[in-house]
């Protein structure tokens, strides 16, 4: 496996692949991986000639007060699994790499970047558009794949790929979860055992929830009927890439959101 911290070395390391007709898979992630992010390698190996992931942790996404500081890294782990799993190439680029001194250019999101996660978390998907579009930008990839447990975000980047004509397919790949039902998330390491019990409400009420409206019930109030007691952000069905129940909640000091496709999936 290579790995690249720099645009140019990326740009050049993926130069004689990409004119040789090879298709590149994009897996972009912050690090910290864990079996979500291996289905997204497992997928881009599967589908294209080069799987590349990228490792960086935006700053640009992250809202003042937010968790960038204590984010999770651990790139010696990281690039040690990501070499197991097959990866071609890792790019790693230092924040200065990605914003040099005098960058100033955004890609801002519309309504879609406002509602959920972008009212609760003002700025965060200009930074994940921004990001996104500069990775693409750099690797080129066929392919881009994110898990649907971020569902808003999967909408947000189809939307921006479909209204600037970028060159790439994005794939978004089911949710994985823990034997308990907990959706995978680099996040759930700083739940204590009493709150990961408290955490496992959230995908039990979702799926109460999507059952229900199958009934032809009310899928909201269900779910934030069994969310009684949590601190709950929001409970709603939104359009993300598909009907959707998406709800965020807070558990001690960790935010944690999930959702279901009303339409497809059943847990
Ligand atoms: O989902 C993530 O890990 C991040 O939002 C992403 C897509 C890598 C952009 O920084």
């Amino acid at each position: 496996m290579k790995l690249t911290r720099t645009v140019a070395e990326t740009r050049e390391a993926l130069e004689a692949p990409r004119d040789a007709g090879e298709r590149i898979g994009l897996v972009p992630t912050m690090g910290a991986f864990h079996e979500g992010h291996l289905s997204l390698i497992r997928a881009a190996r599967a589908e294209s000639e080069r799987a590349v992931v990228s490792l960086f942790v935006n700053p640009t996404q992250f809202g003042t007060g937010e968790d960038l500081d204590r984010y999770p890294r651990d790139e010696a782990r990281d690039a040690a699994v990501a070499e197991a799993e097959g990866v071609d190439l890792l790019f790693a680029p230092s924040a200065a790499e990605i914003y040099p001194p005098g960058f100033d250019t955004w890609i801002e999101v519309g309504e879609l970047g406002e509602i959920l996660e972008g009212a609760a978390r003002p700025g965060h998907f200009r930074g994940v558009a921004t990001v996104c579009c500069k990775l693409f930008e750099v690797i080129q990839p066929a392919l881009a794949y994110f898990g649907r447990k971020d569902a808003q975000q999967v909408a947000v980047v189809k939307q921006v790929v479909r209204d600037l004509a970028l060159p790439l397919e994005i794939r978004a790949m089911p949710t994985v979860r823990d034997g308990g039902g907990l959706a995978l998330s680099s996040r759930n390491r700083y739940l204590s055992a009493v709150d990961r019990e408290e955490a496992l409400k959230l995908p039990l009420a979702l799926a109460a929830g999507v059952k229900a409206y199958r009934d032809g019930r009310d899928a909201v109030s269900v779910a934030c009927e069994l969310l009684k007691g949590i601190d709950v952000d929001y409970v709603t069905i939104a359009d993300l890439d598909g009907p959707t129940l998406a709800a965020a909640v807070r558990i001690g000091s960790v935010r944690l959101i999930d959702n279901l496709r009303l339409e497809e999936e059943a847990t």
